[in-house]
């Protein structure tokens, strides 16, 4: 079962409980929360008061992927606001091992972002720690960039090490993905796909949704 999480950053804000609805009502499986804080990525997306419009609406596991400095500081705030996964980005952790189990003692998933330029190989000491890992294919800040190429081979570098070290991380590929590139992604290993503009920029956000689950699954 291959997983569909569309990314609320590209819903619109001003009608946000029907958008969250929509996805409540599609075939998608969970909420992708994409949280900027313009200091680690160049932008600012939102925090706490969108999240608990999330929580209080939401009827499907929330995904919370941290583009902020220092997440270990905010570990908590996010499980107390609903987090099913919370994940952090490798390049802003001084001490990984410890927030990630930080994160898993609270209850939640763990997942460690890659940026582009991050290789997988950064991955070794952590792999058998992470339930996660966010194969950026897009350079993180904004939604509706062109995805990376590059991200293919580094998609197949990472299945192999999660074989083996026989890992049971997940792989989730996050920017950039379409109807184009979602078979592929599958084929090679990924295990939750995020969509954001492809989905709530279409026409028909959940038959778009409905295409996307159908082609990976
Ligand atoms: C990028 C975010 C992504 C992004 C995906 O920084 O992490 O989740 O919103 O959006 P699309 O699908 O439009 O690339
Ligand atoms: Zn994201």
């Amino acid at each position: 079962m291959n997983l569909i999480a569309p990314s609320m950053l590209a819903c619109d804000f001003g009608k946000l409980v029907s958008e969250i609805d929509l996805v409540n009502k599609s075939k998608a499986d969970w909420f992708h929360i994409d949280v900027m804080d313009g200091v680690f990525v160049p932008n600012i997306s939102f925090g706490s008061p969108i999240m608990k419009v999330l929580q209080n609406n939401a009827k499907k596991p929330l995904d919370v992927h941290l583009m902020i400095v220092e997440p270990e500081k905010y570990t908590k705030k996010f499980f107390d606001m609903g987090a099913d996964t919370l994940t952090v980005h490798i390049e802003v952790c001084k001490h990984l091992h410890r927030t990630i189990q930080e994160i898993k003692s609270l209850g939640m998933k763990a997942g460690v972002a890659i940026n582009p330029h991050t290789p997988v190989s950064a991955l070794t000491s952590i792999i058998s720690e992470v339930d996660l890992v966010c194969l950026m294919s897009v350079n993180p800040g904004f939604g509706g960039q062109s995805f990376i190429e590059n991200t293919f081979s580094k998609l197949s570098r990472l299945k192999d090490l999660i074989k083996q070290t026989k890992s049971n991380a997940l792989i989730e590929i996050d920017g950039g993905v379409t109807s184009k590139n979602a078979k592929k992604l599958t084929k090679l290993g990924a295990d939750i796909l995020v969509a954001g503009s492809y989905i709530f920029k279409s026409k028909n956000p959940s038959n778009t949704i409905d295409t996307l689950s159908t082609i990976v699954n």
